[in-house]
């Protein structure tokens, strides 16, 4: 009798916990699911709203969660690679980083794809850095990517991937029948709340697969272009992370700014980045968090920029990073030291006789200090920084090292009026300023790197024209 009795208990309470969750999927994973990296390695400083390339604090936030929920599993939706003419060097520590996360599979996505010589090469050199990837929709054998499998499983979940991208069209299945029946014998009697698709691609194939029912979780790629340039927007307005209403399909968050939460880990509290680094508290402890719609039932983490430097799983991997970048620098420079010779650019010494005004405000502006800024860091030989804290690093006869070309370093006037050498000799006054002076500021001033730019507010703290 206690038998019947325990299992209609058993069913009333199974129906009650339906009822009570609806609105969601029954989904037996808790993930934790992020990516869209798209290079970024390392938070820069530059902004404390847009740090980006936290992967640092993302490696602190999912050990923490593992701690605390030891069965989660992490799913990256991949395009964390660098885009095609960018840093290079970084990526084969993209991906030992996304490695040493041990995630359950990882999506070979666009940038990945774009990458298959250096995941191969790393994959012979060191096995154990590269991560799980899964592709479901590669063309059978030839164009199949050697690190990718057709699926990955761990207990209780089994998941696939989907990236569609015309790029990669000749090696990749866009999604219809054949696939889907394909689909279906690999997933086999998996019953459907353990089944996983990693997704990225145009809605239409979005739509068609949610429409053949196989999933109970779909997370998506985010739809964002490659070459956006990754702003706090997501964090301003999260629900632009919505890609589908019903069933609900989420989008990971660009530049690795965050974590989706699946499963139970939705209903488990989410903490800001700074309790993740505290020393773990008893059970008694209720921090509160600082982002008021962190709630206990929270769709995303945010990894919120924090400035301590903690010990964190990745440690040796951005000290080898940082040894690699200043070789590569330093490799670069045989040809720029030429082109030296010849440089059109004067440096800021070269206008103090004659524009002595100008001069005088201009030393007292953050732009006359931005190579410190990076010295205090250790980026002074980072291609990646110098870009925009000294003046031509990316022009024929700009900036080369400290040393070679100390008139060149920081923020000066040749990176707003353009190269003057010429200009000190025969001062003929012929503006080199673009008609809207706020394109030469938004070069640097970009929504990653300045998000509060605004042309009137930080002109005034830099001015010095006829007008002032
Ligand atoms: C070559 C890149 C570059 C250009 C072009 C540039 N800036 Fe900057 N700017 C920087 C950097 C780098 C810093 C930070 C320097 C530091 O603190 O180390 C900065 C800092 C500033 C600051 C100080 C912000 C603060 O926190 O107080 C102001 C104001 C500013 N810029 C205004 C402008 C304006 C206005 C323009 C266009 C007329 C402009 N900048 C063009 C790179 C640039
Ligand atoms: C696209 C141009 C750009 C690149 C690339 C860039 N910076 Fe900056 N950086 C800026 C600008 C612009 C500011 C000023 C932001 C502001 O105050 O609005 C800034 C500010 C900073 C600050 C804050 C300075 C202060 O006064 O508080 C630090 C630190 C910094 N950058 C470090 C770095 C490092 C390290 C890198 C490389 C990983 C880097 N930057 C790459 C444009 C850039
Ligand atoms: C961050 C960008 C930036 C830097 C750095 C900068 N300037 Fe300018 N400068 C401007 C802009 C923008 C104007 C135009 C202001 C206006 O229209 O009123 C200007 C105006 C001027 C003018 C007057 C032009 C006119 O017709 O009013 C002179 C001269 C000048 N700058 C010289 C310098 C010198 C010399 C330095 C370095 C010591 C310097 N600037 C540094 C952006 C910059
Ligand atoms: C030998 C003197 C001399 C030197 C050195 C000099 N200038 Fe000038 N500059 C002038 C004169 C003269 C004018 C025209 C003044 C006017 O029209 O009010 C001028 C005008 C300018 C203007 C406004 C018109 C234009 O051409 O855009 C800028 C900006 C400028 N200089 C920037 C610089 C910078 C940057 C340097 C240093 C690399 C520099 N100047 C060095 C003499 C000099």
């Amino acid at each position: 009798m206690s038998e019947t009795l325990f299992h209609r208990l058993l069913v009333l309470l199974w129906g009650l916990a339906l009822l009570g969750f609806w609105t969601q999927p029954a989904v037996a994973i808790d993930y934790l699911a992020y990516g869209e990296l798209r290079g970024h390695l390392e938070p820069c400083g530059c902004s404390p709203e847009t740090d980006l390339g936290g992967i640092r604090r993302l490696g602190i936030v999912l050990s923490r969660e593992r701690s605390l929920h030891p069965q989660l599993v992490a799913f990256d939706l991949g395009n964390d690679l660098p885009l095609p003419a960018e840093a290079e060097l970084k990526t084969p520590f993209l991906i030992a980083a996304s490695a040493q996360f041990k995630p359950g599979a990882v999506l070979m996505n666009q940038l990945e794809l774009q990458r298959l010589g250096e995941i191969d090469a790393l994959r012979h050199l060191r096995p154990l850095d590269v991560p799980p990837y899964v592709l479901s929709n590669a063309l059978p054998l030839s164009s199949r990517p050697f690190a990718a499998n057709n699926l990955r499983s761990g207990k209780d979940w089994v998941a696939l991937g989907y990236t569609y991208v015309p790029e990669f069209k000749s090696r990749l299945q866009k999604v219809g029948p054949g696939l889907l029946k394909h689909w279906q014998s690999l997933l086999g009697y998996t019953p459907i709340e353990q089944r996983v698709l990693l997704f990225s691609g145009p809605s239409e194939d979005l739509g068609a697969i949610v429409d053949a029912k196989l999933f109970g979780v779909i997370i998506s790629a985010n739809p964002a272009p490659l070459q956006t340039v990754i702003g706090a927007e997501e964090r301003q307005f999260p629900n632009r992370l919505l890609r589908r209403k019903v069933p609900e399909v989420l989008t990971a968050p660009l530049g690795g700014q965050g974590m989706l939460r699946g499963g139970a880990l939705r209903f488990a509290e989410a903490k800001p980045i700074a309790d993740y680094l505290k020393p773990k508290e008893g059970p008694g402890d209720k921090s509160t968090t600082a982002e008021p719609w962190l709630k206990p039932a929270t769709l995303v983490t945010w990894i919120t920029p924090e400035a301590s430097e903690a010990e964190s799983p990745l440690k040796g991997i951005y000290e080898a990073y940082t040894q690699a970048s200043q070789t590569a620098f330093r490799g670069q420079s045989q040809q720029r030291l030429k082109d030296l010779k010849s440089s059109p650019y004067a440096g800021a010494q070269a206008c103090q006789a004659c524009h002595p005004q100008q001069a005088k405000v201009y030393a007292q502006t953050k732009h006359a200090m931005a190579m410190h800024t990076l010295e205090i860091r250790g980026k002074q030989e980072d291609a990646d920084c110098v870009a925009c804290h000294v003046v031509g690093a990316k022009e024929r006869g700009g900036y080369v090292s400290l040393m070679d070309s100390p008139s060149l370093v920081n923020v000066q006037c040749e990176n707003c009026h353009g190269p003057r050498l010429a200009h000190t000799k025969n001062p003929i006054p012929k503006s080199t300023l673009q008609a809207d002076p706020r394109q030469v500021c938004q070069s640097c001033h970009n929504r990653q790197h300045s998000p509060k730019f605004d042309f009137a507010t930080y002109w005034q703290r830099i001015a010095h024209g006829k007008n002032q």
